[in-house]
C-alpha cells in the first residue's frame, strides 16, 4: 500500500525513469524460460498437432523472427535511446527467442515440421520508413510507430496465449499448459507495458505534424502480427479461427489497438477500432476461407 501511494504522489517521476526501472525489473524477474523448466509431456500428441498445431507454428514463427525484427530495429532506429536499447537487447530479444525455442520443440514433439522463421529478409514498408528515419524531426515519428506496433503485438499475444492455455487445458494437456504456455503467457504484459508507457511519453512530446505523420504511415504500414503477405494473412485468419477470434474479430481488433485509439484517434468519438486495423484482421479471416475453399474444390 506505502508503494502505491508513493506512486500516486510521485508524477515528478519522468516517463524515462519509469522505463529504466520497469526494464530492470524485467530483466531481473523474468529471466528467459530455461528448457529445462519445461515439461514436454502431450497425452495425445496426434490431437493435439491436429487442433493447435498451426497455432504452435505461428506463435512459434513470429517469437522465432526476433531476431530480424532487430535487424528492423537497427534500420528504423539508427541511434536509439539507451532505455529502448536495453529493452531490445538485454530483456525482449532473449526472452522471445526462448518462447520461440519452446514452442518450436513443442510442435516437432507432436510430429510436425519446425518452423520456418525469416531471420534476414527486411521488407519495403520498414525500408521505407528507414529512410525517412535520417530525418531527424522523422526519426521520432517512426519511434512512435515502433511502440505503436510493440504495443499491438505484445497485446495480441498477451490475448492469443489466453486463449491457447485455455483450450489446451480444456484439452487435459496439462504439463503443456502449466509449463509451456503459462510461463511464456507471464512475460508478455511486461513487453505490453514498456510500449504502452514509452508511447504515451512519446506523444505528448510530438507536435502537431509530427502527430499527423504517424496517423498517415500508421494506416499504410498496420499489419496483424506476423502477416507479411498474404499467405501468412492467412495463416493468421486460420490461428483466429481455431482460437475463436474470427467469431468476433472486432473485439480482439479493438482489444490490439487500445494504445493507438486512445493517442492517435482521440478526437474520433465512439470509434472502437480503427479502420485499418479492422480491415487487417477482416482480409485475414476472408483469405482464410478462400483458400479453405481452394484446398477443398
Ligand atoms: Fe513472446
Ligand atoms: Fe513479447
Amino acid at each position: 500500500m506505502p508503494h502505491t501511494m508513493r506512486h500516486a504522489a510521485a508524477p515528478a517521476r519522468t516517463t524515462e525513469q519509469r522505463l529504466v526501472d520497469h526494464v530492470e525489473r524485467l530483466g531481473a524477474e523474468h529471466p528467459p524460460i530455461e528448457l529445462s523448466s519445461v515439461d514436454f509431456t502431450v497425452h495425445r500428441p496426434a490431437v493435439l498437432a491436429e487442433r493447435y498445431g498451426h497455432v504452435l507454428d505461428y506463435m512459434a514463427r513470429v517469437e522465432l523472427e526476433v531476431d530480424r525484427n532487430v535487424l528492423e530495429l537497427v534500420t528504423l532506429l539508427p541511434d536509439p535511446p539507451e532505455v529502448d536499447r536495453r529493452f531490445f537487447a538485454d530483456v525482449w530479444q532473449p526472452q522471445e527467442v526462448q518462447h520461440g525455442l519452446i514452442l518450436d520443440r513443442l510442435q516437432v514433439q507432436v510430429g510436425r515440421p519446425p518452423a520456418t522463421p525469416d531471420l534476414d529478409t527486411v521488407g519495403a514498408k520498414i525500408k521505407v520508413l528507414g529512410m525517412l528515419a535520417h530525418v531527424a524531426a522523422i526519426q521520432d515519428v517512426v519511434r512512435m510507430l515502433y511502440y505503436l506496433t510493440g504495443a499491438a503485438t505484445e497485446r495480441s499475444a498477451v490475448l492469443a496465449y489466453n486463449l491457447l492455455h485455455r483450450g489446451v487445458t480444456e484439452m487435459g494437456e496439462t504439463a503443456v499448459a502449466d509449463t509451456v504456455i503459462a510461463p511464456i503467457r507471464r512475460q508478455e504484459p511486461g513487453h505490453f507495458a514498456f510500449y504502452q508507457l514509452s508511447a504515451r511519453g512519446l506523444w505528448s512530446e510530438l507536435t502537431g505534424w509530427q502527430r499527423w505523420l504517424v496517423r498517415r504511415l500508421r494506416r499504410f504500414s498496420f499489419a496483424p502480427v506476423g502477416a507479411n503477405h498474404d499467405g501468412q494473412r492467412a495463416d493468421f485468419g486460420e490461428v483466429m479461427a481455431t482460437l475463436g477470434i474470427a467469431d468476433e474479430p472486432s473485439r480482439f481488433a479493438g482489444e490490439i489497438s487500445r494504445v493507438e485509439r486512445e493517442l492517435l484517434w482521440a478526437r474520433e468519438q465512439g470509434l472502437k477500432v480503427p479502420a485499418y486495423v479492422a480491415r487487417g484482421f477482416h482480409e485475414a479471416v476472408e483469405l482464410a476461407h478462400a483458400r479453405a475453399r481452394r484446398a477443398t474444390g
